[in-house]
């Protein structure tokens, strides 16, 4: 069978050849088709984003009225995904619900598994859907009615306003929420072969379609070493905010992570090595938000304080261990209104057309299925014992 190279969780193969995120994570640099990510936060719109990932350059003004009309025009979900809402417990997760609706959308487009659908209207669907999909979790865990999308509104200010408005008052967005959504998705937007990535691509590689390989990737996302850090963060500073802001007593015990099984959650990263340039942007725009909408969030004090605490100890600078991604980005979610549990699906919101980009590349270049080998290390031959004799 050949000669197998082991290479456990992948540090040092390449799976696939890609046009779509240069990242170099010696020099902490992160671009999108060539664009740098600091350039793309400051001047650029989620949806431009999405366009330019998805089909590889920015859209002209006529290519983009056209790709967020047609997004503008979906993004009301069929009544009958309600159903299958609706036979979830009030307090599932909301990634679970995400990964479960997306799932079931293939169910209601079957076209995108028979094999004769429209590819780009399933890319359309998806990011309409998706922030409709999302917001449904929240509405119903405060036990109000769920809000329909209106079109009118552009793609974060739909997305606002169907988690925040209320049948009984008026609900109009607030810009510097919008702008702090806006640099975020983009930032979340693509990250070459991360986990969730390399599983929508393994999926998809059995050419399994769209809907199934983007449930697959939110799944994936949901672990707490990937997306589900964001959460984990919040929940750990809380914790030691409740315990006084002892930070030296969480960077001790990340030290001793073989036996305390602790790791400072949104700390370290397979390929930064000396620092993660989504995270610099997000620690500038934490403090810029916060003071904008004039919330005091003790919680970022202590992020400080910890991050401060970290970089100064010898255990996290011999591993090139800093902030990644995950580490300030639940403050701004926080203080923009969004709950903990809703931190993943905002990432999954954001990375939505990175997944799609990465799918249609591997499609478009024909990448043969996806089959890793291994090294066998179970019992040689045996020979089968009647149950009576075992
Ligand atoms: N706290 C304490 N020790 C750590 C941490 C941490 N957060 N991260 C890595 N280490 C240690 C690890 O114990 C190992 O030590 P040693 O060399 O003594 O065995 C060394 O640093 C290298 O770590 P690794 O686990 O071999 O590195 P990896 O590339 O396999 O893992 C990682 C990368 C991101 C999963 C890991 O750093 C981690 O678990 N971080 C915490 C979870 C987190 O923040 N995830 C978000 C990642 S960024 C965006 C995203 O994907 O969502």
């Amino acid at each position: 069978t050949g000669y197998v190279t082991l290479d456990r969780g992948y540090k040092n193969t390449g799976a696939t050849k890609s046009a779509i995120t240069f990242l170099d994570g010696e020099e902490g640099i992160l671009r999108y088709r060539g664009y740098s990510i600091e350039e793309l936060a400051s001047k650029a719109s989620f949806l431009e984003v999405a366009y330019l990932l998805i089909y590889g350059e920015l859209p002209t003004k006529e290519q983009f009225t056209q790709f967020e009309s047609a997004i503008r025009s979906h993004t009301m979900v069929n009544e009958d995904m309600r159903k299958i809402f609706d036979g979830f417990p009030v307090n599932a997760h909301p990634m679970c619900v995400l990964a479960s609706l997306v799932s079931a959308m293939s169910g209601f487009y079957p076209e995108s598994y028979e094999g004769n659908g429209d590819e780009n209207l399933d890319i359309v669907r998806l990011m309409a859907k998706l922030p409709t999909i999302a917001t449904w979790s929240y509405k119903r865990s405060q036990g109000h009615p769920l809000n329909y999308p209106k079109n009118k509104l552009g793609y974060i200010e739909n997305f606002l306003q169907m988690m925040f408005a209320l049948p009984v008052e008026d609900y109009t967005v607030d810009p510097v929420v919008a702008e702090a959504l806006n640099i975020l998705l983009i930032l979340h937007a693509d990250h070459e072969q991360n986990c969730s990535t390399s599983t929508v691509r393994l999926v998809g590689s059995s050419q399994a379609n769209l809907y199934a390989s983007i449930s697959a990737g939110i799944s994936a996302l949901w672990g707490p070493l990937h997306g589900g850090a964001n959460q984990e963060v919040i929940e750990m500073l809380e914790e030691i905010k409740a315990g006084g802001g002892d930070v030296a007593k969480y960077v001790d015990m990340a030290k001793n992570a073989k036996t305390t099984g602790f790791r400072l959650f949104g700390f370290g990263h397979r390929v930064y090595k000396n620092f993660d340039p989504r995270a610099k942007i997000i620690k500038k725009a934490a403090d810029d938000v916060l003071s904008k909408l004039g919330v005091n969030d003790p919680v970022l004090e202590i992020a400080k304080g910890l991050e401060e605490a970290a970089l100064n100890d010898e255990y996290f600078v011999s591993r090139k261990l800093y902030p990644n991604v995950d580490f300030y980005s639940g403050i701004i979610y926080r203080a923009l209104g969004i709950p903990t549990n809703m931190f993943t699906v905002m990432f999954a919101i954001g990375r939505l057309p990175g997944w799609i980009a990465q799918w249609k590349e591997m499609r478009e270049t024909k990448e043969p299925i996806g089959r890793p080998r291994q090294i066998y290390t179970g019992s040689t031959l045996r020979e089968f014992v009647p149950m009576e004799n075992r």
